[in-house]
């Protein structure tokens, strides 16, 4: 691993095992993820995205081969340890937003702060703030129910900025929008790049892949190609990210 790589695969395997029959998910993966990257990852549907979502954000172990977040192989440190780095370095957004429906905005948003115990009363203010970034400021008390698709997805895009994170990892986050929001949600990634953080993005839209300073494609659990995007990096300042 070298120096200014956050996330790196090394020769990933995912075998999934059906009864008697296997499958090779991810086949021979080789990702480095630098700091402060915009990387698309592209891929058709079963090509293996989510796969590798679930390997990059190191919430799945692999079936060969090592991951290593921030130099340190993953396979050697023990799950509490790993969900706390995870926790505070990696946001995650999810296709199918995952957000607790018993919970209004506001509390969806501090869930992770939680986890890494900030206090209730600090990290429901930070979740105000967060909910006021993403334009719901006058949505916080919703539950998910209570708010429409797009709504959901920026409270989860809220969520996934709780700690600060310097890694945001998206599956599909415009998957489920209309293009206008989607483009509003492909805006606030932007803004989160240019502030620092290191963006992966997830997806089987092509349309995306502008915004990428690097877009790695997937074909049946396989790396196809890679390919540098034109995209220049607007520093606007650096928060001086961990
Ligand atoms: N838990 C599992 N057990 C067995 N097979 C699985 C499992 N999860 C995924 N697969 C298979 O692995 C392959 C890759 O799945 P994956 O979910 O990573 O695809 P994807 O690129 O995210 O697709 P989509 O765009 O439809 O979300 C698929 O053929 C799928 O059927
Ligand atoms: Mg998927």
């Amino acid at each position: 691993m070298k120096k200014g790589e956050v996330i790196s695969l090394k020769n990933v395997w995912k075998t999934y095992q059906m009864g008697e029959t296997k499958l090779d998910a991810a086949k021979n993966i080789n990702i480095d993820i630098k700091k402060g990257e915009f990387v698309v990852i592209l891929g058709p549907s079963g090509a293996g995205k989510s796969t590798i979502m679930n390997l990059v954000g190191c919430l799945d172990e692999p079936t060969k081969g090592h991951i290593y977040l921030d130099g340190k192989d993953v396979s050697l440190m023990h799950e509490s340890e790993l969900s706390r780095i995870r926790g505070q370095k990696i946001g995650f957004i999810f296709q199918q937003f995952n957000l607790i429906p018993t919970l209004t905005a506001a509390e969806n948003v501090y869930l992770p702060m939680s986890f890494q115990d900030v206090e209730r009363k600090d990290g429901m203010v930070k979740a105000e703030k967060l909910l006021k970034m993403v334009g719901l400021g006058n949505r916080s008390h919703h539950k998910p129910s209570e708010l429409s698709g797009g709504e959901r997805q920026r409270v989860a895009i809220a969520r996934s900025m709780a700690n600060s994170p310097s890694v945001i990892l998206a599956d599909e986050p415009t998957g489920n929008l209309d293009s206008k929001t989607g483009q509003e949600v492909m805006a606030m990634l932007n803004k989160i790049h240019e502030e620092g953080a290191t963006v992966i993005l997830i997806t089987h839209d092509l349309n995306l892949v502008k915004h990428a300073e690097r877009t790695i494609f997937l074909k049946d659990g396989m790396i196809e190609k890679v390919k540098n995007g034109s995209k220049k990096r607007k520093v606007m300042h650096n928060k001086n990210k961990k």
